[in-house]
């Protein structure tokens, strides 16, 4: 299959297609992944979690996200490569820029950067670079501490308001693809309707341009607990091979996620 690009998922929204993506960490998952019809693959900081063992994103070093970008590059054929800038590494443009080239030199398409106004010059920058940039919204994780937990986003009329705005925002200083965590589904579904890029939900319900899960999560590895509005596909599936073809099919079905998994 030919490489996915940016292009591909802005026809692929525009056509009402949706995307499929998940996290990866290493060549072999990113293999199984990528062979198995998922289209974008994130090298997630999620990573200080499922790898390191931390309870929050925090640590993880822009050295870190490279070296797993590496590792899931050599295994991916078609699949966009989205890699984190982790906490504090793009706390001002020069900073970004500086550890943005060291993701995609390791072989990023694209990098994720989360938060909303705070960021439109950086953004312009990193895309003037030629550095493709997806936002994040909603829970963003590396505020866990400012939130005062892993808490749903957006749910006041007045936050709502402002994260479509802050959406608009970052398609306007050239974001092309944006993330939205936990939200609620009618938020969700405002800003994907306000913004021509796609969005990628976690949390936020059937109604965002695709979806992405931690792949711990849909192959029942996460330490005892699992978020309510993720999956465990290997539990239905049996195989991880099944596991992934399904996840892929229930996405782009929408019947992924179903009202359970949904905030309201
Ligand atoms: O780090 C991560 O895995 C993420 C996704 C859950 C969106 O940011
Ligand atoms: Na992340």
């Amino acid at each position: 299959m030919a490489k996915i690009t940016t292009s591909k998922l802005l026809k692929m929204k525009q056509n009402g297609e949706k995307i499929a993506a998940l996290t990866a960490y290493d060549a072999s998952f990113a293999g199984l992944f990528d062979k198995n019809g998922v289209h974008a693959l994130l090298i997630g900081d999620s990573l200080g979690m499922v790898l390191q063992g931390k309870a929050d994103t925090l640590a993880v070093t822009n050295h870190d996200i490279a070296y797993h970008t590496r590792c899931v590059q050599a295994g991916v054929e078609s699949a966009l490569i989205i890699a984190d800038m982790p906490f504090m590494t793009y706390s001002n443009p020069e900073l970004a820029l500086k550890n943005a080239h060291e993701l995609m030199a390791a072989g990023a398409n694209m990098v994720k950067l989360e938060g909303g106004e705070w960021l439109y010059e950086t953004i312009r920058q990193l895309t003037q670079n030629g550095v493709p940039v997806c936002g994040h919204l909603g829970l963003t994780p590396q505020s866990v501490n400012v939130f005062g937990g892993f808490k749903i986003q957006g749910r006041d009329a007045d936050k709502a308001k402002e994260m479509i705005e802050h959406a608009k925002g970052l398609e306007r200083a050239g974001a092309q693809l944006l993330v939205l965590e936990c939200i609620p589904v009618s938020l969700a579904q405002a800003i994907t309707e306000a913004v021509a890029i796609p969005t990628i939900g976690i949390g936020a319900g059937n109604v965002t341009d695709g979806q992405i899960l931690v792949m711990h999560d849909i192959l029942g590895i996460s330490s005892g607990y699992i978020p309510k509005f993720s999956k465990n596909y290997i539990d239905i599936a049996g195989t991880m091979q099944g596991a992934v073809e399904l996840f892929v099919k229930e996405v782009q079905s929408g019947e992924f996620p179903d009202p359970d998994r949904t905030f309201n």
